[in-house]
């Protein structure tokens, strides 16, 4: 295995990190590595907030379905899908005006715009999340960062054409995170399928039910995680939000 398959081999989600600052070379390579990802049209179409205001993660850290480690992390980013800078940019350049002339309709930003701009800046959180676990800096994403829209737009001052897809909270792992196991997969076999979709057989589904990590209560696996994840409060709540936040893109 060469050295970059090592480092998203062993790749884990570090939730707790020792109380030290990354070095000002660290976060610019990390920057860099995340601004060199494949972007649709090379367009960039997101933005990352650098949150170093600890008041501010405080903040996230209850807002994001009380997760404490959010306000422990030395460096936390939020990638947002950003389509703001070039709707400004369209109407800095007289796209309007143009449009007018022409007798074509000016658009705002749309359902499409904004799936392009979130797969902008989820690979870009990617690579950034690779670059740093190859300098031994942790990371894990925070995916709540969806719920609560009204509340965040107001705490980062968010304009309309943006959207909070991730949070990633970085720093070093301590001892304890280290040694932690890395969780396992499901079989490739359902998951990869070869020209077109295919869905699972009830055998299969069991071959699923048995690789997924059981809590030990007596519903099923499929139950308890329908329970615990799928029907939870805070997924109620994420999709509210991204409901309130939809609206600005239909
Ligand atoms: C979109 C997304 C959202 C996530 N949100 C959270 C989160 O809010 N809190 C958390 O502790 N982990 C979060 N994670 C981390 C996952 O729990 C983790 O990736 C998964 O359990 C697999 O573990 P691994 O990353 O160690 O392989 C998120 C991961 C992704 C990709």
């Amino acid at each position: 295995m060469n050295e970059t398959l090592k480092v998203i081999a062993n790749r884990k989600s570090v939730r707790a990190y020792e109380p030290l600052p990354l070095s000002p070379e660290q976060r610019k390579a990390i920057m860099h590595a995340a601004m060199r990802a494949p972007t649709g049209g090379n367009m960039m179409l997101y933005s990352i907030l650098d949150l170093e205001d600890q008041a501010i993660k405080d903040r996230l850290a209850v807002t994001c379905d009380n997760q404490p480690f959010i306000a422990q992390a030395p460096m936390v980013l939020l990638f947002l899908a950003d389509y703001q800078r070039w709707f400004d940019f369209f109407q800095h350049s007289g796209v309007e005006a143009l449009c007018q002339a022409k007798g074509i309709a000016f658009r705002r930003p749309q359902e499409g715009d904004l799936m392009l701009a979130i797969s902008d800046a989820l690979i870009a959180a990617h690579t950034a999340v690779i670059a740093a676990e190859s300098l031994g800096i942790g990371s894990c994403y925070i995916g709540d960062i969806m719920e609560n829209f009204e509340v965040h737009r107001d705490l980062l001052h968010l304009p309309e054409y943006t959207f909070p897809i991730a949070m990633v909270c970085f720093g070093f792992p301590t001892e304890q995170q280290k040694r932690r196991p890395r969780p396992g997969r499901y079989p490739e076999d359902l998951i990869v399928f070869k020209n077109g979709y295919r869905r699972l057989t009830a055998v299969e589904l069991d071959v699923m039910a048995a690789s997924t990590q059981d809590s030990g209560e007596t519903l099923n696996v499929g139950q308890q995680i329908y329970l615990r994840k799928f029907a939870s409060d805070f997924m109620l709540e994420m999709n509210r939000s991204v409901r309130a936040v939809l609206k600005n893109w239909q």
